[in-house]
């Protein structure tokens, strides 16, 4: 998680293999910054058919990718710097602080305390990790430990490959997000929430420039979205992922004041109260654990960011200031993108502008 951007690059490309869309952000890299040169998003679900994740085979994603990248005329072999990531509930990103170990001592370490710390099998785990500080008067060492597995990785890969890719680097989902946020603000202070609303998972993320990093995962997202409309309106999934784009959450009656959010069952529950209350443990357990409660923004961005409703839902049940945020404030823009702002680019974004 560089903050500085040191990339040596000329082309840079992010991928956001989503389950339900491929997003990928296509940038030149400038004296000092970036120009944004193209961008896609496509779905890669049938329109208007409803989706499970054992419906989601890697056969799927391939043919669709191949496909934008002949659509905006790049040849993938040409750009040598591609980046992508994987997340879910294979994946896992935490801050754990250790004792002072020399290199040579730190990895079989890091490794004997990612098996306690994370919540992947020890033998299937594949470990990265980066050292964040080294603090002064203690020489403790704070490290943010990223792990997968080796299933998932190749998953991953077979993917790239099939479209025609060499893998890159490849990153957690949580950790780009974080990226996406940090390279395109210069916040000095404070605690931040980044909300990535996907389909099928939320990637929660606090992130702040002294803070202790955060990351999960939330399984709830714009497919539930969705349901919840095909439920209470009692209409297909495809016409209720066309009323969901219209109407968003604006027009849904709020819950009954006198009815706490904790004491409803999961199945009352609407997908937003879900989110809502997830993200609020987490706030709470993080308070307790960080011991900073210094909370300035909640940041939405993912597809279902755009979500009529949700910002103004968000705020009132976290009472922090929420606002879908734009990623695309420190780039050059083509006249053609000018009005770019679209909240479901920003982790592809925070891939193609990842240092090496
Ligand atoms: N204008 C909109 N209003 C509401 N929802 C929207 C809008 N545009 C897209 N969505 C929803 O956003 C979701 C797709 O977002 P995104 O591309 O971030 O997900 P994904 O990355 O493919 O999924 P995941 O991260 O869960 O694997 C879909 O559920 C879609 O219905
Ligand atoms: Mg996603």
């Amino acid at each position: 998680m560089a903050k500085k951007k040191t990339a040596k690059f000329k082309e840079s490309i992010g991928l956001d293999i989503g389950s339900h869309s491929i997003k990928l952000v296509h940038l030149k890299r400038l004296h000092n910054g970036f120009k944004l040169l193209n961008y896609e998003i496509r779905s890669t679900v049938p329109e208007g058919q409803e989706y499970t994740q054992s419906d989601l085979s890697p056969d799927r994603f391939a043919p669709v990718l191949s496909n934008m990248l002949r659509t905006l005329k790049i040849n993938p072999k040409k750009v040598k710097h591609i980046v992508s990531s994987i997340g879910g509930d294979n994946t896992s990103l935490k801050q754990i602080k250790t004792i002072y170990l020399p290199d040579d001592e730190l990895e079989s370490a890091l490794f004997f305390e990612a098996k306690k710390h994370l919540p992947i099998s020890g033998s299937d785990m594949m470990l990265d990790y980066q050292v964040l500080s080294v603090e002064e008067k203690t020489n403790n060492m704070n490290i943010l430990l990223a792990a997968t597995t080796r299933d998932l990785l190749n998953e991953h890969t077979s993917i790239l490959t099939a479209g025609g890719i060499t893998p890159g680097i490849i990153d957690i989902e949580s950790l780009a997000v974080a990226n996406a946020f940090l390279l395109n603000s210069f916040v000095e202070s404070g605690v931040y929430v980044i909300l990535n609303i996907g389909s099928l998972k939320t990637n929660m993320v606090i992130w702040g420039p002294t803070a202790k990093f955060f990351a999960r995962d939330i399984a709830w997202g714009g497919y539930n979205f969705t349901k919840d409309i095909a439920k209470r309106e009692k209409m297909s999934f495809s016409d209720a992922e066309a009323y969901k784009l219209e109407h968003g959450i604006v027009e849904e009656k709020k819950v009954d004041e006198e009815v706490s959010l904790m004491s409803l069952d999961i199945s009352q529950k609407t997908t937003q109260e879900q989110i809502a209350m997830e993200v609020k443990r987490s706030l709470r357990y993080y308070v307790k654990e960080a011991g900073n409660s210094d909370f300035r923004k909640i940041l939405l961005v993912g597809g279902s960011a755009k979500l009529k409703g949700l910002e103004a839902y968000m705020k009132e049940q976290l009472n922090i200031d929420t606002e879908v945020f734009d990623p695309f404030t420190d780039l050059e823009m083509p006249e053609k993108f000018k009005d770019k702002k679209d909240p479901q680019l920003a982790l592809a974004l925070g891939l193609a502008m990842r240092p090496e």
